[in-house]
């Protein structure tokens, strides 16, 4: 039984990080989607729990795919749910430098971590995002729908009235 983490922050999930869920779904026995915490992002639209929400309702119709939220390590996420692949979405060459550095990081990290009868390596693998989707970023969608635009189009349209409703309030 292959298992694979897909991490992120998801606020919000956007039709991006949709796509590489779907595809990941068919190469894995298990997907878990796992909210975690980017300490670089200070600020936040949607709760952790909200989030979990948001992301449990647009993916509940995949049958192998799962949510979960962790306050922690991602590598310590992966220990914990027994699989050492990570899969992480690539738009364009930025976005590929920072996403080298946490996955060596990762690995780096994670063979700290052998024993003499145990490795865990953590491995990260990398889909390329479908070029329809490459130019969406949640900041982007935060900042359209600041501005009261629609977001249809940008997210699943079941986030649509959600991102609506948190900058109407
Ligand atoms: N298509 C379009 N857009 C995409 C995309 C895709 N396939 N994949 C990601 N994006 C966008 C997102 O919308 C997001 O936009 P934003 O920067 O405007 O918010 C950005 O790319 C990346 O966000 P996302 O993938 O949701 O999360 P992240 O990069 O913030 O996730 C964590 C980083 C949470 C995985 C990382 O910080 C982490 O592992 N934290 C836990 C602590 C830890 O283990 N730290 C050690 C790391 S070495």
């Amino acid at each position: 039984m292959r298992t694979a983490i897909y991490p992120g922050s998801f606020d919000p999930l956007t039709l991006g990080h949709l796509d590489i869920i779907e595809r990941a779904s068919k190469m894995f026995d298990k997907v878990i989607v796992c909210i975690l915490i980017n300490s670089g992002k200070k600020t936040s639209l949607f709760s952790l729990d909200e989030r979990v929400i948001m992301l449990s309702d647009v993916l509940s119709k995949y049958d192998n795919v799962t949510v979960a939220s962790y306050k922690g390590l991602l590598i310590d996420f992966a220990r914990e749910n027994d699989t050492n692949i990570i899969i992480r979405g690539l738009r364009e060459v930025t976005d590929f430098a920072c996403e080298l550095q946490m996955a060596q990081g990762n690995l780096a990290m994670s063979r700290t971590l052998r024993t003499e009868d145990k490795d865990f390596d953590v491995e990260t693998l990398f889909l390329a995002t479908s070029p329809e989707y490459s130019f969406i970023s949640s900041t982007m969608v935060r900042e359209f729908a600041s501005y009261g635009r629609s977001v249809k189009g940008f997210v699943p349209d079941e986030i649509v009235p959600l991102i609506e409703a948190k900058f109407r309030s």
